[in-house]
């Protein structure tokens, strides 16, 4: 998965809502979370979160999206390698946990169930954890609808175009996962001419080309339903609900899954 995010470094800059986290999105966190004063988790390096928190603790397996994407260390942020299904602290030590998309970044509810789990054993008692979701919806889209919404000019970004694509073409459950591979074969072969694309919509072509990435990946994401996410959250926490993000395309999808009390 590392050499995956590693390619996906490089065009870092090119993405945006809703993969990337847009300032209502951040807003949310803090509302659902009082972050002011915690002692804060965040999965990932995602810059957008990078200043919450009382202090910071970022743990993110590639050191190429450390080096490449993390605004750097200062005296109450710091970055460091780790994998989140085995995380790098001890048990109770953190007032709150974070992550942006990080569980559609797992390819399977074993996965899911795994890093759930380690939120829990990670957080204080009165601790709470925020995971911006990437949830599927319950019946997949109609990708010939899909290009019509587009060239109709109904779809905010590419980004969300490519999540609309990749979550109408996942397996079943409990995993709906896809391999980022399949991504890409489905939008070729949906948008074969791309310079139609951009007249329809006037989105960048280098844009529209971060999705080329996918085509010698090995990684697979995952776009399991909210209720899926918010069942498997209640296998370890005794409070989850789902808060919005805000108004951006697809924030519909992009619920904040918020969760407290670890069952322990
Ligand atoms: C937080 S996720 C999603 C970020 C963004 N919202 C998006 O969708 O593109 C991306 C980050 O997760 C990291 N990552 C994925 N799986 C991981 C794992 N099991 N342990 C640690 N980091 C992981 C990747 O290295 C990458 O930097």
């Amino acid at each position: 998965m590392t050499s995956h995010w590693d390619a996906i470094r490089r065009h870092w800059q090119l993405l945006g809502p809703p993969l990337r986290p847009p300032p209502e999105a951040v807003e949310a966190y803090e509302r659902e979370l009082q972050l002011q004063s915690a002692d804060l988790l965040l999965l990932g390096v995602t810059p957008e979160l990078a200043g919450l928190g009382k202090t910071l603790l970022a743990v993110d397996e590639s050191a190429a999206m450390i080096s490449g994407i993390w605004p750097g260390d200062t005296d109450t942020r710091k970055a460091v390698i780790g994998n989140w299904l085995d995380l790098p602290i001890a048990s109770n030590s953190v007032d709150a946990v974070i992550g942006d998309g990080c569980l559609s970044a797992l390819d399977s509810s074993t996965a899911r169930l795994h890093l759930l789990a380690e939120i829990g054993r990670v957080l204080k008692p009165g601790g709470r954890a925020g995971l911006r979701l990437f949830a599927g919806p319950e019946a997949p889209d109609d990708l010939a609808a899909v290009r019509e919404l587009t060239m109709a000019g109904g779809v905010a970004t590419f980004h969300e175009l490519k999540w609309r694509i990749a979550m109408s073409c996942t397996g079943g459950d409990p995993d709906r996962a896809i391999k980022v591979k399949a991504i890409l074969e489905a939008f070729d072969a949906l948008f074969a001419d791309r310079e139609e694309l951009v007249s329809a919509t006037g989105w960048d072509k280098a844009v529209i080309g971060t999705i080329d990435v996918y085509a010698t990946s090995q990684a697979s994401y995952s776009f399991a339903t909210a209720a899926v996410l918010v069942e498997e959250a209640s296998r370890h926490f005794s409070r989850v609900r789902l808060a919005p993000t805000g108004t951006y395309g697809m924030a519909e999808r992009c619920p904040l899954l918020v969760l407290g009390e670890p069952r322990r």
